[in-house]
């Protein structure tokens, strides 16, 4: 065996003992890289003309044997299933990112619970409304500057006129009307849901925001029903010493009427929530509901409102802008 022989026989050799991608590469850089092949080409160059021919074409078959025993046990260990280890099985696992309700559902969810527990149902209606839920059933005439269409998001008719006008409702006070005109009292529920309104956005005011609205009607009901619901759930919800009260107001809707603000201590102000009163007789005249019979009172708050008395959010826009520095916080 010559030392060309013998160092191929080596080669293959040290071949055979490699179990692994790693060191069959280790074993390709040692027998097949650069510097392996110029040594087993070297004696080449230093052999006589007449010899260079055979000796070419030997160096050349041991040059393939060398390829060839490769490609075999690269193909045998990758059979195998013998690979270098993929991963670390003690590294610790990656955390799934896992979300958080938004505030305002998380409050929605807080209040229908606590009014639940107070006895009222909970119900729902359309965004996209006629006049006559919106406004004319509510004893809203149609001279009533709330009907101006620069006030409204109007969707079909001129807003002026016609009951038939589509628009996105202003107020959940709506399903009020939906409400007594599918059931007959006692009725006792609360109405969370979008409403719509073209204003500016300020740190108080959105063009789409949500409501509470509550109802109860049945024989006997008075203010002090109102006064004392209200004054339950503010307790309940925002704490035993929260201050409240009550300013005499006008809503076409209910008379007597009247407007509730909570202190808000983070700004040192009064916020207000939203308006509340007795059902007006002509809005019972309009559901088919005898107001000699029944009496009802009625409430509509401003879920973002009351959310940022909650978590003591000092701008309402914060709802709004999908910062998750601020949704994380809830
Ligand atoms: N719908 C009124 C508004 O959006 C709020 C309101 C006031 C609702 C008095 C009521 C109510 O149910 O009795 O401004």
């Amino acid at each position: 065996m010559d030392e060309t022989e013998s160092q191929i026989a080596a080669a293959l050799t040290a071949l055979a003992a490699a179990a692994n991608a790693a060191q069959l590469e280790a074993w390709r850089i040692q027998f097949m890289g650069t510097k392996a092949i110029k040594d087993l080409m070297a004696p080449l160059a230093a052999a006589p003309k007449e010899q260079k021919r055979e000796l070419g074409q030997k160096l050349n078959a041991a040059k393939l044997q060398l390829q060839e025993g490769f490609d075999k046990r690269k193909s045998e260990i990758e059979k195998s299933g013998v690979r270098p280890v993929a991963f670390d099985v003690s590294e610790p696992g990656r955390r799934p990112a896992v979300g958080n309700k938004h505030p305002l559902t998380k409050v929605i969810e807080e209040l229908t619970e606590l009014f639940s527990r107070m006895g009222f149902a909970v119900a729902g209606g359309p965004e996209v409304e006629d006049e006559f839920h919106n406004f004319v059933a509510l004893n809203i005439p149609e001279s009533h500057p709330a009907r101006d269409p620069l006030d409204n998001f109007y969707l079909s008719g001129d807003g002026v006129g016609a009951d038939k006008s589509l628009l996105l409702r202003t107020q959940t006070s709506t399903v009020q009307i939906r409400i007594m005109e599918t059931q007959r009292p006692p009725i006792r529920v609360v109405i969370p849901g979008r409403v719509f309104r073209p204003d500016t956005h300020d740190a108080t005011h959105l063009s789409m925001f949500h409501q509470l609205e509550a109802l109860v009607v049945d024989r006997h009901v008075t203010m002090v029903d109102l006064k004392s619901t209200i004054h339950q759930f503010v307790k309940a919800y925002f704490g035993e010493n929260t201050r409240l009260r009550l300013r005499p107001s006008f809503f076409p809707f209910t008379e007597p009427s009247a407007e509730v603000d909570v202190w808000f201590p983070d700004k040192q102000k009064w916020i207000e929530l939203g308006g509340c009163g007795m059902v007006h007789p002509n809005v019972f005249k309009a559901c088919g509901i005898d107001s000699e019979e029944y009496s009802g009172w009625a409430f509509g708050f401003g879920i973002e409102r009351i959310a940022m008395r909650k978590y003591g959010v000092s701008d309402i826009r914060n709802f709004v802008e999908n910062d998750l520095r601020f949704l994380r916080q809830f």
